[in-house]
C-alpha cells in the first residue's frame, strides 16, 4: 500500500509517499519561515494561506521524484491536529478531498503520533517496547510505548514546551525567529562554565517537566550582565548565555529520560520532535545511554521537524489497524495523543 502524507498543522508544508514494500519513495517540505521571520513568531492566516499555495505544487513534486502518478496512491493520511486550526483546514480538506476524487481510503493522523513515529522510518528502527521523548514547539512528553497506538504519557510540561521555552529565549537574546537552531548555533561558541541555570524540578521523584522558569532565568541573567557592562553585552556573553540555558534543558531532558528507563525497564528511548534535532541533545542523551548499556535512537534531523513522511508512515500504520477518516473530517487544534 502506498500512502500520500500530507502536514499542514503549523508553518511547515510537508508531503511525502510511503509504501509497505519499499518504505519512504520520496517527500518535501517547503518552510514558510522567511513568511513569520518578519512578526516574529507564526501568523495563523499566512501560514493557512501559504499551504493553500503550496500543498498541491508539492504533491506534484512527490509524484515526480517517485517517478509515479495519482492513480499510484492507494490512500491518503492527513494531520488532523492538533496545530493551527485554519493550517490543519487546509491539509484536511486537500487530503480528504483527493482520497474522495481517487476513490482510495484517507484516514486522520495525530501530529504527535507522526513524530512519536518517525523514528521507525530509520533504517536501525527500534523494536517495540521503548520510552518516547516528544519534544517539539507545542509538547514536552514522556510516553512508554509497546506498540503502534499503544501509548501511556509517564511526564509532561507543566507549563512552556522544550521548543518554546529555546523560541522564547531566543526572543530575550534578540535572535531571529524561529530561534531553537539560531539559539543551538549560538551556543556552540559559548563557555559552559561562566553561568549556571537550574535544572527545574530534576530535585523531586516524577517525570514532569517545566521550562517556563529557564527564559526568566535568562531574561534576569541578561539583564545583570547588561548592568555590568553599563550597556549592550558583547557577543561572547550573548553566546555563553546561549550555552548556559542549552546545557540546563540539554540536562534536564536526560536526567528525566533516564529516570523514565529505569521505572518502565526499557532499554531503548526514542527521540522525536523539532528539538531532537539539537545537537547537543543528541550527543549528550547518545553518552549518556550508552554507559548504562540502554540505546537512544532519533531519525534524520529533517525528520526531527514537521514533515510529510512521519505523516504518511503513521497514516499506513494507522490504515493496517483499520482506521479509515469519514468523509465529514473534522480536524482538532486541541488533541490529547
Ligand atoms: O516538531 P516541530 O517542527 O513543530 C512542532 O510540532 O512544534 O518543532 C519545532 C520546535 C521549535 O520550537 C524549534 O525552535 C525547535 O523545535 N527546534 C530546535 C532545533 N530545531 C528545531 N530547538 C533546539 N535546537 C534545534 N536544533
Ligand atoms: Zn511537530
Amino acid at each position: 500500500m502506498r500512502v500520500l502524507g500530507i502536514e499542514t498543522s503549523c508553518d511547515e508544508t510537508g508531503v511525502a509517499l510511503y509504501d509497505g514494500e519499499h518504505g519512504l519513495l520520496a517527500h518535501a517540505i517547503y518552510s514558510q519561515i522567511p513568511i513569520h521571520a518578519e512578526y516574529g513568531g507564526v501568523v495563523p492566516e499566512l501560514a493557512s494561506r501559504d499551504h493553500v499555495r503550496k500543498a498541491l505544487p508539492l504533491i506534484r513534486e512527490v509524484l515526480d521524484k517517485a517517478e509515479l502518478t495519482r492513480t499510484d496512491i492507494d490512500a491518503v493520511a492527513f494531520t488532523a491536529g492538533p496545530g493551527l486550526i485554519g493550517a490543519l483546514l487546509v491539509g484536511a480538506a486537500l487530503g480528504r478531498s483527493l482520497a474522495w476524487a481517487l476513490g482510495v481510503p484517507a484516514v486522520g493522523v495525530h501530529h504527535m503520533e507522526g513524530h512519536l513515529l518517525a523514528p521507525l522510518l530509520e533504517d536501525s528502527a527500534p523494536a517495540f517496547p521503548f520510552v518516547a521523548l516528544l519534544v517539539s514547539g507545542g509538547h514536552t512528553q514522556l510516553v512508554d510505548v509497546t506498540g503502534v497506538g499503544r501509548y501511556r504519557i509517564l511526564g509532561e510540561s507543566l507549563d512552556d514546551a522544550a521548543g518554546e521555552a529555546f523560541d522564547k529565549t531566543a526572543k530575550i537574546l534578540g535572535l531571529s525567529y524561529p530561534g531553537g537552531p539560531v539559539l543551538s548555533r549560538l551556543a556552540e561558541q559559548g563557555d559552559p562554565t561562566r553561568y549556571r541555570f537550574p535544572r527545574p524540578m530534576t530535585d523531586r521523584p516524577g517525570l514532569d517537566f517545566s521550562f517556563s522558569g529557564l527564559k526568566t532565568f535568562a531574561l534576569n541573567t541578561l539583564r545583570e550582565a547588561e548592568a555590568e557592562a553599563d550597556g549592550a553585552i558583547d557577543a561572547q556573553t550573548r553566546a555563553d548565555i546561549a550555552r548556559a540555558f542549552e546545557e540546563a534543558v540539554v540536562d534536564t531532558l536526560v536526567i528525566k529520560c533516564r529516570r523514565a528507563l529505569r521505572e518502565t525497564g526499557r532499554r531503548r528511548l526514542v527521540l522525536a520532535g523539532g528539538v531532537s534535532a539539537n545537537r547537543r541533545l543528541r550527543a549528550r542523551m547518545g553518552e549518556a545511554l550508552a554507559a548504562e548499556g540502554r540505546e537512544a535512537h532519533y531519525p534524520r534531523p529533517e525528520l526531527c521537524t514537521d514533515n510529510g513522511a512521519m505523516i504518511a508512515y503513521a497514516g499506513w500504520q494507522r490504515l493496517n489497524a483499520g482506521a479509515t477518516e469519514p468523509l465529514l473530517f473534522k480536524p482538532r487544534a486541541r488533541w490529547p495523543m
